[in-house]
């Protein structure tokens, strides 16, 4: 999701410094960007001349110092609250008063997240979920914690209406709207294949034609990353406790041996590299 995020920011003329711990996966990102551009340009939706002025914008770096000239920042880390909330820690000590603190968390609570920060930071520090592809989907999911004030969601918002993309609210509860439900969705599916109700290339189909769904339930969770759908109904079941939210086994199964999806060539599907 981060260089997605780097990108449509870039686009729109803002200067962007992609951080990683490792300088070489900052670069990896960046050089994503680059080939999503470039495919741009190929289609017909930006010039050359503003792929290049978009590229010069975004800058790799491993040094979250660097925070110390944002006016936003935003996480994309892996959905694990320990590490999201070691790395909001880090930031409050280096940013500057003015610097809004935006998750793009897809299930953990603002709140939660917000813990950490020094009580000054927390009236800045808001939930903005992006949604992959990034460049390509027209929804942020704004989530206020107890503590986000007015004139953060207002910048949000006007930050939003800049990059395109409509504005939900969501109530600061696990999953917020989206994944609460998309997951039991997911989750159904897989259970249905597990069970043997149909392939898993039938029950795509059925999603796909049969509800007008641009994917299959197993084929966007492949693309999702089964990780990350196995920690978000962890989140949504341990916070919500209904049984419709329980990972199924053969997600859990899945993840065990690896197998995340597209991104490790196997999932539900296998894709050749
Ligand atoms: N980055 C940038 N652009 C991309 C892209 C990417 N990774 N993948 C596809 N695109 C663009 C293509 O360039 C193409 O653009 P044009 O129409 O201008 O040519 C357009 O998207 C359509 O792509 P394709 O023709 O290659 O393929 P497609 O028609 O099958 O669409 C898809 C691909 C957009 C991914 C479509 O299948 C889709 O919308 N799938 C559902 C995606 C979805 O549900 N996302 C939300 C996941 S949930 C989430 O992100 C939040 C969470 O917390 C889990």
């Amino acid at each position: 999701m981060g260089h997605g995020i780097a990108q449509v920011h870039a686009v729109i003329g803002k200067v962007v410094v992609l951080y990683e711990p490792d300088l070489g996966r900052a670069e990896a990102g960046r050089s994503r960007i680059a080939d999503n551009l470039a495919r741009g340009v190929a289609k017909g939706r930006l010039t050359a001349e503003a792929r290049d002025e978009a590229l010069a914008r975004v800058h790799a770096t491993d040094r979250l110092d660097a925070v110390a000239d944002a006016d936003l920042a935003i996480e994309a880390v892996f959905e694990d609250v320990d590490v999201k909330s070691r790395l909001w820690a880090g930031l409050d000590g280096l940013a500057p008063g003015r610097t809004i603190f935006a998750s793009n968390t897809s299930s953990i609570s603002i709140d939660r997240l917000a813990e950490g920060l020094a009580a000054a930071r927390r009236p800045a520090f808001v939930g903005m979920h992006f949604f992959s592809p990034v460049p390509v989907m027209p929804l942020i999911e704004l989530i206020r914690g107890s503590e986000t004030d007015d004139a953060t969601e207002t910048a949000v918002r006007a930050l939003a209406g800049e990059l395109g993309k409509q504005v939900i609210v969501s109530a600061d509860r696990p999953g917020f709207i989206v994944n609460r439900i998309l997951m039991p969705f997911l989750g159904e599916a897989m259970r249905a294949c597990e069970a043997g109700l149909g392939t898993a290339e039938d029950i795509d189909t059925g999603a796909r034609i049969g509800l007008n769904h641009p994917m299959g339930p197993l084929a966007l969770a492949d693309f999702i990353g089964l990780d990350v759908c196995l920690n978000i109904m962890r989140v949504l079941h341990e916070g919500l406790g209904d049984a419709q939210f329980r990972p199924p086994a053969v997600l859990e199964e899945l993840v065990a041996a690896g197998h995340l999806g597209q991104k490790t060539g196997r999932g539900f599907y296998s894709y050749p590299r």
